[in-house]
């Protein structure tokens, strides 16, 4: 019967390794894949565009307020937050500030 622990041990495994694999990433909300185009998901990631990833969400809403409201200057980001509701702002921050 020692095969049958073994395997027991493998499952125990995989799921351990999946459940790991999940918290780490989760499935990014509705509209961020339109954001990460430009802002990488992570932040190890250098860009000329501004690192949203590992940012408070507080601040990431803050900001897209101001661009909504042309309060904050802009080349594109004025557009692109006209395009998405209060909620959407929400979730797609909440998402970024968990990168890594
Ligand atoms: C076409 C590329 C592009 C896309 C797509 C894009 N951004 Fe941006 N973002 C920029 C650029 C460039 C800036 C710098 C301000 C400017 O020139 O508009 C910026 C600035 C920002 C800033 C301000 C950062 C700072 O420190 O000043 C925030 C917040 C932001 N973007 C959020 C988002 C979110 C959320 C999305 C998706 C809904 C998004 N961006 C989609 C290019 C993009």
């Amino acid at each position: 019967m020692g095969t049958l622990r073994a395997w027991r041990g493998v499952v125990a495994l995989v799921a351990l390794a999946g459940g790991t694999a999940l918290a780490a990433s989760p499935e990014p909300p509705a509209g961020a894949s339109s954001c990460s185009g430009c802002h990488a998901a992570s932040a190890r990631v250098d860009t000329t565009v501004p690192r949203l990833a590992g940012r408070s969400a507080a601040d990431i809403v803050a900001q897209m307020q101001a661009f909504k409201t042309g309060q904050k200057q802009s080349t594109v980001m004025d557009r692109i937050a006209k395009g998405f509701t209060d909620a959407e702002v929400q979730a797609i921050a909440d998402w970024y500030a968990q990168r890594k």
